[in-house]
């Protein structure tokens, strides 16, 4: 019989989402009359745009001759669509980036998870808290985190608090740290950061050694002026940052599975015996062996998001969550709960009222108005008597759920 990798056996008990599912469904089945409203899990509910959808079809027809046919792509992604993302997502805003640097993947929840197998062991781990658990129980699997205490939490890993009082961002530490996982927009509270934040930290990084994992899943929501949409529009992040990508919540790829991860050239670790190491060459060595590439039809998709018809369907697409966002943050502040979030970023971030903990919030929302959100306690020990809402569903459900939320709970 094989040993197993006993990491797993030191992660909680269920990932966050299907530990919410598995609670919905029971609840859906002693309640079978309920008509429930999820806005829980980030997952987008409109269709794809009409420029991504022609142009998988058109994809699709080309598998369909031997001439235009396409079996193995590069395992990097497709070079017509790097060097699109180069120009549009980085160049254009005054980042430099190459098309070369970019790799094209079936998401960023798998990139940054998979980021892992380049980094050694005996790396500090620096987390925030609340934090997207994916990038907690990756480490946890690799070993990087060691066993749970009994607030859940791995002695392993440096905690960053984002709370309240520092407007959900966290001070930079004073110890040094070797990893540091960054999510802005921020997943879940939905807070934003300034160049000048920003730059704090690639300072940090760059006088320690350290890398930023930088997750950018949410730019597209960015609405004001001088928020950052890219780490790279800091100096020095090329020596210091690797940034994550993707198309699931601009372009509604959550089903459909296309992002991308940005290794700069200059990037490096270091080998055993102190030497620096090229980070491209090994995420490049490891995308090679362990992914064939993203499919050929789903880049196709991909690439018609920076057409011009697919950039207008793109900006309605994130305006329409964001409306969503903007009348669920108004609804609940109007009856007196405290949120932030939901103007730059699709989630609402609610305190809970009367001091209940988030999982009993979740509990009077889905008993007693059949809404699903999501515990803030499911994100870190900060998000305590917090919770979150997704601005992802029909405009019609949101307005029916703010309905619903407003008629049980007030302040
Ligand atoms: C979330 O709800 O936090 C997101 O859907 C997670 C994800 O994108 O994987």
């Amino acid at each position: 019989m094989p040993t197993i990798n006993s990491n797993y056996l030191n992660l909680k008990a269920g990932y966050l989402f299907p530990e919410i599912g598995r609670r919905v469904n029971a609840f859906a089945e002693a309640n079978p009359e309920a008509a429930i409203i999820k806005l829980g899990i980030g997952d987008v509910t409109e269709p794809l745009p009409e420029a991504c959808r022609v142009a998988m079809l058109k994809a699709i027809d080309d598998q369909g001759s031997r001439e235009s046919f396409h079996g193995y792509g590069p395992e990097q992604g497709y070079a017509w669509l790097r060097e699109l993302i180069a120009e549009h997502d980085y160049k254009s805003h005054g980042c430099n980036v190459d098309a070369d640097e970019i790799f094209v993947s079936d998401g960023s929840k798998c990139d940054t998870g998979n980021i892992l197998d380049i980094f050694g062991s005996g790396n500090t781990i620096a987390v925030t808290d609340p934090v997207y658990p994916v990038y907690v129980d990756t480490n946890v699997m690799c070993g990087n985190a060691g066993p749970a205490n009994e607030s859940g939490e791995y002695g392993g890993l440096v905690y960053l608090r984002a709370t309240e009082s520092n407007n959900f961002t966290p001070a930079i530490p004073e110890q040094k740290v070797d990893l540091i996982y960054l999510c802005y927009p921020n997943n879940p509270t939905g807070a934003v950061v300034s160049k000048a934040y920003l730059r704090q930290w690639v300072d940090y990084a760059n006088t320690n050694g350290s890398v930023i994992l930088f997750d950018a899943a949410y730019e597209a929501f960015i609405t004001e002026q001088d928020i950052p949409h890219s780490i790279y529009e800091i100096p020095g992040a090329r020596t210091c940052a690797i940034e994550f990508r993707s198309f699931s919540k601009n372009a509604g790829f959550t089903g459909t599975r296309c992002g991308f991860t940005v290794v700069p050239k200059e990037l490096m670790g270091k080998d055993a015996s102190g030497g620096d190491a090229a980070l491209h060459s090994l995420w490049n060595r490891r995308q090679s062996t362990k992914f064939n590439g993203a499919s050929y039809i789903i880049q196709r998709g991909a690439a018609a998001v920076y057409t011009e018809a697919g950039q207008e369907q793109v900006k309605a697409l994130v305006s329409f969550y964001l409306e969503n966002a903007k009348l669920i943050r108004g609804g609940l502040a109007e009856r007196g709960l405290s949120c932030s979030g939901g103007v730059n970023a699709p989630y609402v971030w609610i305190k809970t009222p009367d001091g209940l903990s988030s999982w009993d919030f979740f509990d009077k929302l889905l008993n007693e108005a059949h809404v699903v959100g999501t515990p803030g306690s499911g994100f870190g020990q900060s998000g305590e008597g917090y919770f979150r809402l997704s601005a992802f569903n029909s405009r019609e459900k949101v307005i029916e759920a703010i309905e619903r939320i407003t008629a049980k709970v007030a302040v």
